[in-house]
């Protein structure tokens, strides 16, 4: 099974841990990047390192929180290799994953139910990458 890469700050801390469990129990493998507790912490800290191993392909593909996800995405973001998609209803992970092919799905964990982000994760984790035209823009987004 493929393997997640996790990552949040403080914020986002305790969303991350139950959707943790909730992909292990689906047989998934996870690695997580910190942070390891609600004690204040700075975003950038764990969005490089994550961004880095999904990169390098030592991840499939990630999962990240922070308190509105802007942070987190913003620093994933910067990484060339990392598509990373904020997403806080099911529909918009569903479209992350068939026109943009997310690598990453960023949740914002002050503003969504825990109900509501295991939804939008179920939903990216279904949804299959379309290509075709949507590959061509993609491969236009880099900075080279
Ligand atoms: C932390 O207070 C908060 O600023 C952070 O989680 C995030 O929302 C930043 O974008």
């Amino acid at each position: 099974m493929e393997k997640i890469a996790f990552a949040s700050d403080h914020a986002g801390y305790q969303l991350k841990k139950k959707l943790e469990e909730y992909v292990i129990a689906k047989g998934y493998e996870v690695e997580d990047f910190g942070t390891g507790s609600e004690d204040s912490c700075d975003y950038p800290d764990y969005a490089h390192p994550v961004a880095l191993a999904v990169e390098n392909g030592e991840c499939a593909f990630g999962i990240a929180m922070c308190g509105t996800g802007n942070g987190i995405q913003m620093t994933l973001n910067k990484h060339q290799g990392i598509r990373a998609a904020l997403c806080w209803e099911p529909a918009l992970a569903t479209l992350a994953k068939e026109h943009n092919n997310a690598n990453f799905l960023v949740l914002p964990a002050r503003f969504i139910t825990e109900d509501m982000a295991l939804k939008v994760v179920d939903a990216y984790l279904e949804a299959k990458f379309e290509g075709g035209r949507h590959q061509r823009r993609i491969d236009k987004i880099a900075v080279k």
